[in-house]
């Protein structure tokens, strides 16, 4: 059996695992009217939740997101020692906790290569979800979020079935379905440390009631494998991350010269369509940059990806001057506040259908102006 049939095996053995309590007898209603693929709407996704407003991937980002208007949070899941999925941008935690400060977990300190690239610091795979307890969340871009290092130490690294909780609560409070919106972090680095992402990923969102075609859930990954064998086990939408730069880790581990250029044309786009519901490209493959910084010209993703029959969600969209195309920054400072809202318009009218973005309340008046 082949490595990725033995992966395929293992992801249906863990949906065949899953209770029937959890997942509801067959005569279960059906779930809300809820369009998960988002086909038919323009989504704002709240990108590690509100994060331009609140340290990222928390509780409170996501809660904020969703509170702004946001109709998907963004969670990114890595996994702890003792398997527990949690919410962190990386593995390595040393710019999103206040791991450093603590003394107890100095000699975890170690340094490691992730999909290539030599990493030094703290590792949430070294860690039982019991030790990341202790810990506290920090804002990543203290020198560009300031505001938001005001809320450094308040809130811990949340897991997964708290998120899928929030979720809930948030939906049934605001009277609208709140999606979720997962990233698998790395899942061929933790497939190959005894520690895969895909079947407690399923049994959360079997558990959650969210693992049906039409369930408020996107799964999303940088990697093509994963999706692949999600596609053949799972029901979930699954959308297809497309670098500006690079190759899938799944494609480079296995030799495989194809890179996210290649998966950028339309013929590589067609082949995601295969297996995936939406392709998720870094925002430049959408409307690139000129050389001198201004931005560009539409190029033919959007209207190649929907021959493929695939929605398109760029990241990321960001309210602050660093972020944007020259021509759209105001003021000197690169935390100053540009006009997003031109940049999501231009971007809107590409025909995307929705977009991942730090400022979720930005997101939804541009969809507003859009729409109007
Ligand atoms: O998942 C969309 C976007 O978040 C991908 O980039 O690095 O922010 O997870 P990253
Ligand atoms: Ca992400």
């Amino acid at each position: 059996m082949s490595r990725a049939h033995r992966r395929t095996a293992a992801l249906s053995a863990a949906v065949l695992a899953v209770p029937l309590f959890l997942t509801g007898p067959a005569t279960a209603a059906p779930p809300p009217e809820v369009d998960g693929t988002g086909a038919e709407e323009l989504l704002v996704i709240g990108h590690r939740g509100a994060s331009g407003y609140r340290p990222e991937h928390t509780l409170a980002s996501y809660e904020l997101a969703a509170r702004m208007g946001a109709d998907y949070v963004e969670p990114d899941v890595v996994s702890t020692s003792d398997g527990v999925l949690v919410a962190r941008h990386e593995n390595e935690i040393s710019e999103t906790t206040d791991v450093a400060e603590h003394p107890e977990f100095a000699d975890r300190r170690t340094t490691r290569t992730i999909d290539g690239v030599e990493l030094t610091g703290w590792f949430t795979e070294d860690f039982t979800l019991a030790e990341l307890r202790t810990l506290r969340a920090v804002e990543r871009l203290p020198d560009v979020r300031e505001e938001n290092t005001l809320y450094d130490g308040l809130y811990q690294v949340p897991t997964l079935e708290e998120v899928l909780d929030l979720r809930e609560d948030l939906s049934r409070e605001l009277d609208r379905e709140i999606g979720v919106y997962v990233e698998t972090k790395h899942p061929t680095y933790f497939d190959g440390i005894g520690l895969s992402l895909e079947e407690p990923l399923l049994a959360a969102l079997a558990e959650a009631g969210l693992d049906r075609d039409h369930s408020p859930v996107f799964v999303q990954s940088f990697e093509t494998a994963n999706l692949r064998e999600l596609d053949a086990v799972a029901d979930v939408p699954l959308v297809q991350l497309v670098s500006a730069t690079g190759a899938p880790a799944d494609l480079v581990a296995a030799g495989d010269p194809r890179t996210y250029a290649d998966l950028a044309t339309a013929e590589g786009l067609a082949g995601i369509g295969e297996y995936a519901d939406g392709v998720g490209p870094d925002k430049n493959l959408v409307i690139p940059r000129e050389a001198d910084g201004t931005l560009g010209e539409p190029t033919a993703f959007v209207d190649d990806a929907h021959a493929a029959d695939l929605l398109v969600h760029p990241y990321t969209f960001r309210n602050e001057n660093t972020f944007l195309p020259v021509d759209l920054r105001e003021g000197a400072a690169e935390d100053d506040y540009g006009r997003a809202i031109d940049e999501q318009l231009a971007f809107w009218e590409t025909g995307i259908d929705g977009l991942f973005t730090d400022n979720p309340d930005t997101g939804v008046v541009s969809r507003e102006l859009f729409t109007d």
